[in-house]
């Protein structure tokens, strides 16, 4: 394979890490690898990548370096001296203070840095439909955005470093309130002999009707004004009522309808009965 793209380093060849580092082999760039556990790297060395004997000659090797590794003490392990002209971009997953401390500490040894969160599967890195969403200084994104593009379809949120990790939080709080909403209704229909592969065609259409609802959610709780076009909260604190006694009778797990209606109560007691659901909004902003 010729390597003419940018040359850079992955540290970090964990199941994301080694897919990151393929999927730049892949697009043809000159590829430096480093893994505490060497034998990982066997594959990607196999089909062109250097293996470096530290993280500090990783470093050294590419002006721009991909961080992917399980935490941010396993970062500062591996980022461990001086980043003098590198851009890091860590792309391991971690919450919103922990990325703008780690910007500055990248700053203080001389480097450059863009925070990652990767929307995907390691499988389908390297392919459009893998989004990976960065935030750090326009700048540094735009001048490596040509190479970061391998590895997916790229979003530069913003120049707070924060950024990205606060979108990961916001997206698999989305992510466990549907998959929760698929296996509690699931659980529900057990009792009546049916299964989650039966119930399927029903929730993945309501999951796109529920999804076409948003860009109205999203205007209002922007507005905070809740005008109810569909159900008020008060309608459903009553169907939330029938199910949290339903799951009780049926002999199933009642705790997510339950914080449901607890947060509809709470709702209704600061004045939004009549309102519309997306009035919930203002629950969640609370500690
Ligand atoms: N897998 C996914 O689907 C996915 C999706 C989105 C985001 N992510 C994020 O990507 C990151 C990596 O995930 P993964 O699935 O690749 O995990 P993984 O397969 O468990 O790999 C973890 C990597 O971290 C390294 N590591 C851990 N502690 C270390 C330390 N103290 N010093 C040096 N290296 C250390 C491991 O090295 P050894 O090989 O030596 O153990 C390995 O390379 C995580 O933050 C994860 O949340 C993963």
């Amino acid at each position: 394979m010729m390597h003419t793209g940018t040359p850079v380093t992955v540290l970090g060849l964990g199941l994301m890490g080694g897919a990151l580092a393929g999927a730049f082999l892949r697009a043809g760039h000159p590829t430096t690898v480093w893994n505490r556990t060497t034998a990982k790297a066997d594959d990607l060395v196999a089909r062109g990548a250097a293996l470096a004997g530290s993280p500090a000659a990783a470093i050294a090797a590419a002006p721009l370096v991909v961080v992917c590794v399980s935490d941010y003490d396993a970062v500062a392990d591996v980022l461990d001296g001086p980043l003098d002209g590198r851009v890091v971009v860590n792309l391991t997953s971690g919450t919103p203070s922990r990325a703008r401390a780690l910007a500055e500490v990248v700053a203080r040894r001389g480097g450059g840095y863009l925070d990652g969160g990767i929307m995907a599967v390691p499988e389908a890195v390297g392919t459009a439909e893998a989004v990976l969403a960065y935030s750090g200084p326009r700048a540094l994104y735009d001048a490596h955005a040509s190479a970061l593009g391998s590895l997916g379809t790229g979003r530069h949120l913003g120049d707070d470093p924060g950024l990205a990790a606060t979108h990961e939080m916001a997206t698999v709080v989305l992510m466990w309130g549907m998959l929760n909403g698929f296996l509690n209704g699931a659980a529900i229909l057990g009792t009546a002999g049916v299964s989650a592969s039966a119930y399927l065609p029903i929730a993945q259409t309501a999951i796109g009707t529920v999804a076409g609802w948003l860009p109205g959610y999203a205007r209002q709780a922007d507005d905070g004004v809740y005008p109810a076009h569909d159900g008020t909260i008060d309608t459903h604190l009553a169907a939330m009522t029938h199910v949290v006694e339903e799951s009780g009778s049926l002999g199933v797990n009642a705790e997510l309808p339950r914080l449901a209606r607890a947060l509809a109560e709470r709702a209704a007691a600061a004045g939004h009965g009549a309102s519309g659901y997306a009035a919930l909004v203002e629950q969640f902003r609370r500690p």
